[in-house]
């Protein structure tokens, strides 16, 4: 489907309307909110000593566990659809730096992860694997993906953009947070899903 020049420049202007700012500030808005926000608390809700619903049930927790992942995933849609469409009416082209290559990687990656953890809700979809084989599975790509995540946000604040906005310690002191809770949410993962005994059933 092509847009019309017309109805595109009509498009362009009310996202601007709603944005208040350039549709390009939607990018680092959406991608920080679903990566640092959304999908670090998806992944905390398990935390045994950090989890925000500490004495909830296991099963409720999952269920905070997805509804999050899954706002992550829009927002990380919406984000991308964002800067695609910027760079589209700049006439920019796509995917030329390792930020935008590790980013598309990143998004195409958590689609995959969220269609991975419908299995898990649905254990009887997956034929032949047992739960807890399906649970490590998806706890080790999850981390994969969470790194992609951390990686690209890196990547998005070494761009020319944010250099130029953000620089010296204060940029030191933004890359700080997605290492840390990258260096938080690995331990967690690694010491209760890589090392138990209760998935080797
Ligand atoms: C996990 C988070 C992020 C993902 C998955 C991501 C993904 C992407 C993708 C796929 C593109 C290329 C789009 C295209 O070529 O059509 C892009 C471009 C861009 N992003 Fe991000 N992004 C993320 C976070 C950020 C952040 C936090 C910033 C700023 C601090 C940022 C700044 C930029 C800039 C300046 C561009 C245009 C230049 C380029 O293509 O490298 N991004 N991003």
């Amino acid at each position: 489907m092509t847009l019309s020049v017309d109805s595109e420049s009509r498009l362009y202007s009310i996202l601007r309307r709603v944005a208040g700012v350039g549709l390009f500030s939607w990018h680092p808005f959406l991608m920080t909110f679903s990566f640092s926000f959304f999908m670090t608390e998806a992944l905390l809700i398990f935390s045994p000593d950090s989890s925000p619903i500490q004495h909830f049930s296991h099963k409720i927790k999952g269920r905070y566990h997805w509804i999050l992942q899954t706002l992550a995933t829009t927002c990380a849609l919406l984000g991308l659809a964002a800067i695609f469409y910027n760079k589209h009416l700049n006439s920019k082209p796509h995917f030329a730096t390792w930020h935008g290559l590790v980013g598309l990687l990143t998004v195409l990656f958590a689609v995959m992860q969220s269609l991975g953890g419908v299995s898990l809700l649905f254990p009887k979809l997956a034929k032949g694997w047992s739960l807890a084989k399906l649970k490590r599975y998806h706890a080790a790509s999850g981390l994969v993906g969470y790194l992609l995540g951390c990686s690209s946000l890196l990547l998005g604040m070494s761009s020319l953009w944010f250099t130029t906005a953000v620089h010296s310690l204060r940029w030191y002191l933004a890359a700080l947070c997605p290492i840390l809770s990258t260096l938080v949410i690995m331990n967690q993962v690694t010491s209760s899903y890589m090392t138990k005994k209760r998935f080797q059933t």
